[in-house]
């Protein structure tokens, strides 16, 4: 996920062109890309946060550092398991949320131009409108129960993160004229 320049990818306003093209190559490679129909698949909830699930949040780590995102949800690694990773800032600290459930969102809601990984490696941009605020309860990779009360650009990432365990992408939250103008974009270049 991402602003214009806070895609789920670019926070680095000054990463160059070509190491933007780089990066988004790399992602490419790792992360499922539209129209794979495992991102239209709702997730699993995970029973125990055991060995494999901190494996799974270690690789979605990595991925997200590598592809400068600032969030990734496991199904864009093919993995049907509500997880999902997220940071603030490029050298913000990683939160990681499983099994998330939104409590409170607000009802003030923004409009802000998102990107995400799996949408032509970070490259699509489409204006969602959001709640500003949200109160999201889960479990971290500790499986300890967590709270959290986020706003603005962390309660942007949270809820777009939250949306692909759901099978739900930028795309579907787009106005019209946006919906139809970004999947003649996917036609034209996934
Ligand atoms: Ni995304």
């Amino acid at each position: 996920m991402e602003n214009q320049d806070i895609a789920e990818g670019q926070v680095e306003t000054t990463t160059s062109d070509e190491e933007r093209r780089a990066h988004h190559a790399a992602a490419m490679m790792l992360v499922r890309q539209y129209p794979d129909p495992v991102l239209r698949v709702p997730a699993d909830a995970v029973e125990e946060v055991n060995g494999d699930v901190r494996r799974l949040v270690e690789r979605m780590t990595d991925v997200m550092r590598q592809s400068h995102g600032v969030g990734l949800a496991a199904p864009q690694l093919g993995v049907l398991r509500r997880v999902l990773v997220y940071r603030v800032s490029s050298d913000g600290d990683v939160h990681v949320l499983i099994n998330p459930e939104l409590r409170e969102r607000s009802d003030e809601t923004q409009s802000e131009t998102e990107g995400c990984l799996s949408l032509l490696g970070g490259d699509l941009q489409v204006a969602v409108e959001r709640p500003v605020r949200v109160v999201v309860a889960g479990v971290d990779a500790d499986g300890e129960p967590v709270e959290v009360d986020a706003e603005g650009l962390e309660a942007r990432v949270i809820q777009h993160e939250i949306d692909h365990l759901d099978g739900v992408l930028i795309v579907d939250r787009a106005s019209k004229d946006d919906r139809k103008a970004a999947l003649r974009d996917l036609r034209l270049r996934a």
